[in-house]
């Protein structure tokens, strides 16, 4: 089965959580391999939706496909799920921060020249592979869609990854050692391993994110066959 007339969901870059109105928590993700990702399937699908944090202008300028930014955790599950059809493939290759201050200051919060210390409460952000994995169990016309998600480790990688891949009940997962400095964050390129529900290991070696972009989807519809 090929994606050409499958809706892609591509999800790429950091979303950021407010701490007062100048601060933020966020991470290292460029977006490159979430635009790497929607640049491929847009060739395979003119269905295709890339939703991405603030990415530098340079990298998401002049691109043919829908895009909807968005800024916090939430902002980017509500955007995939209200997108989700049937028969879609999702792919989140975004890093949403998992945690968020447990309350925003409306006012800059002050340096307290007595204190070396300041105390920050997180509170967790939902899990969105998780939730759209639930989707699919509960409700019957979104049965069909297929959830791939990327697994950023650094250590205890391929236990780590299929750990990943089972908790959150999706079918293939992308593993990328994101200790590396040739590959993962804000690199050109990626070396990733792809693993899939049904035991599928497949190790590419180090190339350019938008080649491995092209093999994560060639593997998708191998995938699909299956099914
Ligand atoms: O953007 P680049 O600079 O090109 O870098 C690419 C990348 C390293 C960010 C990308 O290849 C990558 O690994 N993305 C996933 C980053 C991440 O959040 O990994 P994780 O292992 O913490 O999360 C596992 C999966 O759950 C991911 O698909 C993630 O999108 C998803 N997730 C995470 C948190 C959350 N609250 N909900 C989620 O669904």
């Amino acid at each position: 089965m090929t994606l050409n007339n499958r809706k892609i969901i591509i999800t790429g870059g950091a979303t950021r959580e407010w701490i007062d109105p100048v601060r933020y928590i966020s991470n290292a993700s460029s977006g490159k391999m979430g635009i790497a990702l929607a640049d491929a399937a847009f060739q395979r699908s003119r269905q295709t939706v890339f939703i991405h944090g603030q990415i530098e202008n340079e990298l998401i300028r002049n691109k043919q496909y829908r895009t909807i930014l968005i800024e916090t955790t939430l902002a980017l599950m509500d955007a995939v799920l209200s997108e989700l059809a049937p028969g879609t493939i999702v792919i989140m290759a975004a890093a949403p921060v998992d945690f968020k201050p447990r309350a925003f200051s409306a006012v800059k919060i002050k340096k307290e020249d007595s204190s070396e210390e300041i105390n920050l409460s997180l509170i967790k952000n939902p899990d969105i592979l998780k939730k759209i994995s639930m989707q699919r169990i509960e409700n019957n016309s979104l049965n069909n869609i297929y959830i791939t998600g990327f697994a950023a480790e650094t250590n205890n990688l391929e236990q780590n990854a299929l750990q990943k891949l089972e908790k959150k009940g999706i079918d293939m997962i992308c593993l990328n050692d994101v200790s590396k400095s040739d590959s993962g964050f804000n690199s050109d390129n990626n070396k990733i391993t792809v693993y899939t529900k049904s035991g599928g290991k497949t190790e590419l070696p180090l190339m350019s994110k938008h080649e491995a972009a092209g093999r994560i989807l060639d593997l998708i519809e191998i995938d699909l066959e299956k099914i």
